[in-house]
């Protein structure tokens, strides 16, 4: 079964008198413990789908899905780190871990002990008690990314976590963030504007049009697991490069223009993980 599956989703914010069409009808789904990345261009609508699916924004119409059923706006179902995923400067690096628990109805005792065994993973061991000024900007997108995943939903939204990242920590973040999905194996779509991250990352890539966004084009990332940086330089990750490269700069049919309908795509059993069971290009 699909854990998420969204369907003609599309939504206009209204500005002055004239609508703005942002999302013009967006299909796309993602198996347990698929990794999914989306790519687009800058403003074309990727941080208003995942308001949308929160429920932080209202849908005009299409369909989201979790698990098989209707649930648009079902905010707890969703574990979210937004565009601008700020730390709170007043509280220390582990309350801020432990907010998201927290807001959900934990004792601060009670998220502290889920939290710390992970600490070491996301290498912020020592650093719990420090404030968020005293951590490395790849620190700090670290902590940020625990705080979203330590509310163990089922669906893991990551919007452009290491944009703001300087390309050397971003390559160690991205290896680090590929090793740390093998160990838990979330079902998480990624935004990004990085097109070898996404692929690095991702069992499967959409690109989406300019603004009004809709799915261009799907790409399945048939490379296997675990994946080394080397990876980047091989041929069968160039030539997918190059295609998403070819459907987002030319703007126009590219090699696996997405003409199905999400209905016909294969089902994913529960329990599988992104084999050859959840590819459906
Ligand atoms: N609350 C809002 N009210 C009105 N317009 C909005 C609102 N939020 C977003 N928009 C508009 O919707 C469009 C898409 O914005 P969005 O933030 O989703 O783009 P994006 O694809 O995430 O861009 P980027 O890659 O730069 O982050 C933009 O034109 C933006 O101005
Ligand atoms: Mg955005």
């Amino acid at each position: 079964m699909r854990v998420i599956e969204v369907r003609g989703l599309r939504k206009s914010f209204r500005v002055g008198a004239e609508p703005l069409p942002v999302l013009a009808g967006v299909d796309l789904a993602a198996g347990r413990g698929e990794f999914v990345s989306l790519i687009g261009p800058s403003g074309c609508g990727k941080s208003t789908l995942f308001n949308v699916l929160v429920g932080l924004e209202p849908l005009d119409a299409g369909e989201v899905r979790l698990n098989g059923e209707a649930a648009p706006g079902k905010r707890e179902l969703f574990a979210y780190m937004p565009q601008q995923d700020l730390l709170f400067p007043w509280r220390r690096v582990i309350d801020n871990i432990t907010l998201g628990l927290e807001v959900q109805g934990m004792s601060r005792r009670r998220a502290r002990e889920r939290v710390r065994p992970l600490l070491p993973t996301f290498g912020l061991e020592g650093f719990e008690h420090a404030y968020p000024f005293e951590l490395s900007g790849g620190m700090r997108q670290r902590a940020a990314l625990l705080r979203t995943v330590v509310q163990e939903r089922p669906v893991l939204l990551l919007d452009e976590p290491f944009g703001a990242l300087d390309s050397l920590t971003r390559t160690t973040m991205q290896r680090w963030l590929e090793q740390l999905w093998e160990r838990f194996r979330w079902t998480a779509l990624l935004i990004t504007h990085d097109v070898r991250e996404a692929i690095f990352l991702s069992d499967r890539v959409y690109v989406l049009s300019p603004r009004p966004a809709h799915v261009r084009a799907w790409l399945e990332v048939p490379i296997p697991r675990p994946r080394a940086l080397a990876v980047m330089a091989t041929p069968p990750f160039l030539e997918i490069e190059r295609q998403v490269r070819a459907l987002l700069d030319q703007g126009a049919v590219g090699p696996r223009e997405n003409d199905r309908d999400a209905d016909e795509w294969e089902p994913v059993s529960a329990g599988d993980g992104p084999g050859e069971d959840a590819r459906h290009g």
